[in-house]
């Protein structure tokens, strides 16, 4: 049985087809402080080996939670639909993030700072048998976790959504730590080369971005990236691109963050396309990570 919170229902409804589960209909509302309260929905036609009298909830079964922690709502909804497991005496209870917020927040960035991965995986760990995610921005931060982690990459599953017309396409990371995924959305395409780009971080913004020497007059460019957040890092790559005078540009990336004002900032930036996946729902979500983690449960 799946439960998810409401950011991810188009993926569990993926995931439930994949894995011939249910998903527990749920429902929704505040309190007069603004508290969340999440709870099975009314009237609901329960999965056969999920209970529900006057008096007790009770999951006979295993329950699979799950939900991207794209925001502090997330999170605490995450939270719940664990405890709604966990107050159900579910069998065995795995916890499905498919994107892993504050992730970024691997270290103390500066004197004075917490290290927020530490506190958000610690609190996703701590009453799950298992916790899953995929493509989080820094693995290291699972060893924070509490219960057994697995982390599986979906660049791969992003081929099939790019469109490529050139025998030889160039995927291109934007700085040196995401070499990696542009070598293996190239593999996982089948031809093309790959390059990186130098990045030097302005402001949470903002990013200064140098062209390798590699002559890229006239290629096809896909632009590979784990998270889209801002645009800041996909739009000044692609500007410098196109100066250095490339066909074309996709921007390809796992994690479609998309804060207020990047999509368009990527189009304004000359980039023909962006595809993501529906670790996060977005307009870009056009490819599912839902075989990807169900091989993995
Ligand atoms: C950073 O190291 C990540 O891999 C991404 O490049 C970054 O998070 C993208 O953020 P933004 O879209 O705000 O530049």
């Amino acid at each position: 049985m799946l439960l998810s919170t409401s950011t991810n229902q188009h993926l569990a409804q993926a995931l439930s087809r994949a894995l011939d589960e249910p998903v527990l209909p749920l429902s929704y509302r505040r309190f007069a402080d603004g508290e969340l309260i999440v709870e099975v929905a009314d009237n609901a036609e329960l999965p056969g080996r999920v209970t529900r009298t006057a008096d007790r909830f009770s999951v006979d079964d295993r329950a699979i939670v799950i939900g991207s922690t794209i925001n502090d709502r997330a999170h605490i909804e995450l939270l719940q639909l664990q405890d709604l497991a966990l107050e159900g005496g579910a069998d065995e209870i795995i916890t499905v993030v498919p994107y892993l917020g504050y992730a970024r927040q691997d270290v103390a960035h500066t004197p004075g700072q917490p290290v927020s991965a530490r506190a958000m995986v610690r609190s996703l760990s701590s009453h799950t048998d298992r916790l899953v995610t995929v493509n989080p921005h820094e693995r290291s931060v699972l060893e924070f976790a509490s219960a057994e982690t697995t982390a599986r990459s979906a660049v791969e599953a992003l081929a099939p959504g790019l469109d490529i017309e050139a025998e030889d396409p160039l995927f291109v990371a934007p700085d040196t730590a995401a070499r990696d995924l542009a070598r293996t959305l190239c593999e996982a395409v089948g031809s093309g080369s790959i390059d990186h780009l130098e990045k030097e971080r302005i402001d949470d913004t903002t990013v200064d971005i140098t062209v390798s020497e590699t002559d890229v007059s006239g290629r096809e460019v896909v632009l590979v990236d784990d998270v889209i957040s801002t645009g800041g890092t996909m739009s000044t790559a692609a500007r410098a691109l196109r100066s250095a005078g490339v066909s074309s540009v996709q921007a390809a990336c796992v994690h479609p963050v998309l804060a207020a004002g990047a999509y368009t900032r990527l189009k304004a930036a000359g980039i023909d396309e962006v595809v993501g996946t529906d670790t996060i729902e977005s307009p870009v979500s056009s490819v599912s990570v839902a075989a990807t983690i169900a091989a993995t449960l």
